[in-house]
């Protein structure tokens, strides 16, 4: 076996991760989805229907995730970023910024940021206000009125789908953290790593029902440092 150091590592994380840090996921019973209506909050329909009822929802996760601080799973990522000596991409679902505040560095936010501001007039991506409205201006175009949350809604394209398809194709080891799988592109990833020949393994509260080589059930602020813990400690990686 090829020693497992040498190998790449590709690690997506879901809403799970950011749970013990007081942030809602979306499909647990209390989830953000059992609160709001997707199609009023995170489509395209619903911001040209309400402009002013989406950026009331982004400002309040805005207001939400400022209060919140990383958990040990954030940290543990951000350990086994700096130590390992192979490959690494850490792809996150989440818009929150937990994982850079752990330490984290190059983090591919596939469905963007709640930091983020996105122009829909001259397509500009930037650092938005912590409370965006419709008067929020373009600091690229000075448009107003045309700025949103830069945040990949339901029926848009999400951010590096190239990046990521790359990495997985040279996959050795896929990792899924704290997500229900159920939103494409990225509950696809797993079978992209499995074709590619990658262990994949997933950590989450409750299996998802997806196919994994390895799944280990519990809280992510305690499966996660300890994976970490044996993945840099393995002589050949056999988990
Ligand atoms: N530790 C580990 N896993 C947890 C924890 C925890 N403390 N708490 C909850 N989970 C698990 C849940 O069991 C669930 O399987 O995290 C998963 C969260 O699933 P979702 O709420 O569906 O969130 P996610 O998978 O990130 O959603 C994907 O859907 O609505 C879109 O854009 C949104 O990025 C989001 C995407």
């Amino acid at each position: 076996m090829q020693p497992f150091t040498e190998r790449n590592i590709v690690i997506l994380t879901g809403a799970g991760i950011s749970a013990e840090s007081g942030l809602d996921t979306f499909r647990d019973p209390d989830g953000i989805w059992a609160k709001y209506d997707y199609r009023r909050v995170a489509t395209p329909e619903g911001f040209a229907a309400d402009p002013d009822l989406v950026h009331e929802f982004y400002n309040m996760r805005r207001r939400e995730a400022a209060k919140c601080a990383p958990n040990p799973a954030h940290a543990a990522l951000a350990r086994l970023q700096r130590e390992w000596p192979g490959g690494f991409l850490l792809v996150t679902q989440n818009i929150d910024g937990l994982h850079e505040g752990a330490g984290s560095t190059d983090v591919l936010h596939m469905h963007g940021t709640l930091s983020g501001g996105l122009c829909a007039a001259c397509g500009a991506r930037f650092t938005g206000p912590a409370e965006m409205t419709t008067a929020s201006v373009c600091p690229a175009c000075a448009e107003a009125g045309s700025v949103r949350p830069d945040v990949v809604w339901f029926g848009e394209m999400p951010y590096g789908m190239d990046e990521i398809s790359d990495a997985l194709a040279m996959a050795d080891l896929f990792v899924s953290i704290g997500t229900s799988g159920t939103v494409y592109p990225a509950a696809g990833f797993v079978r992209l790593a499995k074709e590619a020949g990658a262990w994949t393994v997933e950590l989450n509260l409750e299996a998802s029902g997806a196919h994994f080589d390895t799944i280990i059930e519990g809280r992510a602020s305690e499966t996660v440092p300890a994976f970490v813990e044996r993945l840099l400690a393995a002589p050949d990686g056999r988990l």
